[in-house]
């Protein structure tokens, strides 16, 4: 059903004590996110176990760690106790990034939807609040804002407003891992990103910026709905950096607490950012329309990531359009056009669990 490689068999100790060393577990740290934080783990000499279902047929996303002698994959579906039990093997520190990601996705395969990220986050959470563990790290969305009149701009604690199917999973799964019980032994951080951009191993295309960069470098034309609605953008080098920072800060900075994680000045309209992407791309055939099928606007707030973490993106949108355009002239995409469902969150290829 997917391409099958060398997959290796690490058996890992467990933390050295002493040592600031961990055993981290990245629960879906094989899409696009998942490899680009797995490998600055590494750079930093801790030991990293993805475990993944690769439901996009998305084995490149590891591919290039395997080799890794403190890496380890396991193919596998965390909605199932005994897998994700077994995983948790060793384990000192989990970073939650699996599920069905997207409101396309969700809004398609909404049976699958409330199985992956309902339920089996939900059951997933459960079990970990068992487990002898450090930081357990869920990673949810500003999409959680929704609508926002006015030009408001949310911090952490305005009130969220999910318009999709999930969005309002990830509130769910936030409200449930923030629950202060007596079974909870760990130290929970939420952390809503921004929406992605930039290049990463397992790319994707569906998201807004790396998808109207690609569509004007190859098709010259766009249509952009609603094109002065809000939304933060962060490069995904920037997310490895932050969850970096959250495994090492001490307990009270991070424990039970909410964090946006982008930078202000990477709050933008679809307007402005057509108009970078322009530069870079001269005659572009864009159209502006209204009524898109995506109503979110929300312009968001940084200043805690930055005042109590020292967070701060290094690549503006510039430098992530750059990057991508630079990328594409290398002929690194060219596959692009003739097989797009496999550069995103397009069709599910492969589940066991529904
Ligand atoms: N990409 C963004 O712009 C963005 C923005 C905000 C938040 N986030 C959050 O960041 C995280 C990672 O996003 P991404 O863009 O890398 O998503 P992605 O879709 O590329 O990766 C998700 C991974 O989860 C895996 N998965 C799904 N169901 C599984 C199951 N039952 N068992 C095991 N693995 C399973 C998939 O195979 C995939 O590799 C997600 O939690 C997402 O909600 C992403």
């Amino acid at each position: 059903m997917f391409a099958s490689f060398g997959f290796k068999a690490v058996q890992f100790s467990k933390i050295i004590r002493g040592t600031n060393l961990k055993s981290i577990l990245l629960i879906g740290g094989a899409g696009y996110i998942g490899p680009v934080i797995a490998q600055e783990l590494l750079n930093q000499e801790h030991k990293v176990t993805v475990l993944d279902l690769l439901i996009y047929n998305n084995d490149i996303g590891v591919k290039a760690l395997v080799n890794n002698p403190n890496f380890k994959f396991i193919l596998g579906d965390f909605c199932r106790a005994r897998v994700l039990d077994d995983a948790l093997t060793g384990i000192t520190d989990v970073i939650i990034l699996g599920g069905l990601v997207g409101d396309p996705i969700t809004k398609k395969y909404p049976i699958e939807s409330y199985a992956i990220n309902d339920v089996g986050i939900l059951n997933c959470i459960s079990l970990l609040k068992k487990k002898n563990l450090n930081k357990v790290i869920f990673i949810s969305t500003c999409s959680n804002y929704g609508l926002i009149a006015n030009d408001e701009v949310a911090s952490e604690n305005f009130p969220l407003s999910p318009l999709s199917l999930y969005s309002k999973s990830k509130v769910k799964a936030e409200q449930f891992i923030l629950t202060k019980d007596s079974e909870t032994n760990y130290i929970p951080t939420v952390i809503r990103f921004a929406t992605a951009f930039g290049i990463a191993p397992r790319m994707r295309f569906d998201l807004t910026v790396n998808e109207f960069v690609a569509e004007l470098y190859f098709n010259k034309k766009l249509d952009i709905f609603d094109a002065d609605t809000w939304r933060p953008y962060c490069h995904v080098n920037d997310f490895a950096k932050l969850i970096k920072l959250v495994l090492d800060a001490p307990e009270n900075l991070v424990s039970f607490e909410v964090f946006n994680a982008g930078s202000d000045s990477n709050n933008c309209t679809k307007r402005s950012l057509v108009r970078l992407i322009s530069e870079f791309i001269p005659h572009c055939d864009l159209r502006f329309l209204s009524h898109g099928s995506d109503p979110r606007n929300y312009k968001v707030n940084f200043n805690k990531v930055q005042n109590i973490l020292g967070f701060q993106s290094e690549y503006s949108l510039e430098k992530g359009v750059e990057d991508l355009i630079y990328s594409l002239e290398q002929g690194s995409f060219d596959n692009y056009l003739d097989n797009k469902n496999y550069f995103g969150n397009y069709e599910i290829e492969y589940t066991r669990h529904v």
